[in-house]
């Protein structure tokens, strides 16, 4: 009897014959993850991306990390499996808008989340990511105004860590996070009255008021690990399991389900399936193509967010 080849074991073979290294955010499909050559968030893939060796990144995640990754790598062919993987806070931020803002007010600092597009991250004085966020705004001399976008409640967190007061938050958010129910969270806490709750900063505010620990998606799986407790309620995407299981083998964890699916999964995450990873290696696309000007203008804010630690 012949054997068949599985679909891991081609994605396997192509990797290897391509001389490409696998980066998966911690929201993708569990048997996405288990091929990976490294997990993370979106700090940790950034930095991941900027080392990559070999000659391809096949980037299981969104269009803007991957986007991130090639302007970090841009000798290395960056493929996406789904190249409608997008996000709400991209798609809430257009550039124009940014543009304008920076010619009417060019002494501001705009400082982006990495949930941009490449177009306004080029717009920008400095990045962030949710795990420094609070760091970035905190090197921004105080006098300065800044405009903090486009997530309106990871601004707002961070405008009540820092104590900033000069600060404009974007009015963006997140489908998955901004859409979790303090009631339903409220629900949970009285189900599992000993479960510590961990929730990420794009979560609205009445929901980190009833949180233990807010941090990154790695800074909850580190928590999670590190903690003596047993049980937790996770305020994130429920594609967080995979690792937490690793990390806290035997350790109970509850999802909150959001108003609009019934679920806590990110349908733009989602997209990516093994048979399109298996496609995108193959055919070398969707790949992300981005002009020298752009990767030149996106490369400077990024490269101040990673020179801060
Ligand atoms: P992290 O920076 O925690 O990976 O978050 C990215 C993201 O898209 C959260 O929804
Ligand atoms: Fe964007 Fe939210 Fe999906 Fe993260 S979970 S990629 S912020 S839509």
């Amino acid at each position: 009897m012949l054997a068949t080849t599985t679909l891991a074991e081609e994605i396997l073979d192509l990797k290897r014959d391509r001389r490409a290294i696998l980066l998966a955010h911690h929201y993708q499909d569990a048997e996405i993850q288990e091929l990976a050559d490294f997990v993370g968030d979106s700090l940790e893939l950034a930095r991941k991306a900027k080392e990559a060796e070999g000659d391809v990144i096949a980037f299981c995640g969104v269009w803007f990390m991957a986007e991130t990754a090639k302007v970090l790598n841009p000798s290395r062919v960056v493929v996406v499996p789904d190249q409608d993987a997008s996000c709400s806070l991209v798609d809430s931020c257009p550039v124009e808008p940014i543009r304008e803002y920076r010619r009417r007010n060019p002494d501001h600092v705009i400082v982006s989340y990495i949930n941009t597009s490449i177009e306004v991250k080029a717009e920008s004085d400095l990045l962030c990511t949710s795990r420094n966020a609070v760091q970035v705004v905190n090197s921004i001399p105080p006098e300065r105004m800044v405009l903090f976008l486009p997530d309106r409640n990871l601004g707002a967190y961070v405008q009540q860590q820092t104590g900033r007061q000069n600060m404009k938050i974007w009015q963006g958010s997140c489908i998955v996070h901004n859409t979790f129910p303090v009631r339903r969270l409220l629900e949970s806490k009285a189900a599992y009255p000993e479960a510590v709750v961990v929730a990420h900063p794009e979560c609205p505010a009445d929901v980190l008021r009833n949180s233990d620990f807010i941090g990154s998606t790695s800074a909850i799986i580190d928590f999670c690990g590190a903690s003596e407790a047993r049980e937790f309620i996770v305020m994130t995407e429920s594609g967080v399991n995979f690792s937490l299981e690793r990390v806290a083998p035997g350790k109970r964890f509850h999802y909150v389900a959001n108003e609009n699916c019934n679920c806590s999964e990110c349908p733009f995450m989602r997209m990516n399936t093994l048979e399109k990873v298996r496609d995108s290696l193959r055919t070398l696309e969707p790949r992300v193509e981005l002009s020298a000007e752009l990767i030149a203008r996106a490369l400077l804010p990024l490269e101040r967010m990673l020179a801060i630690r």
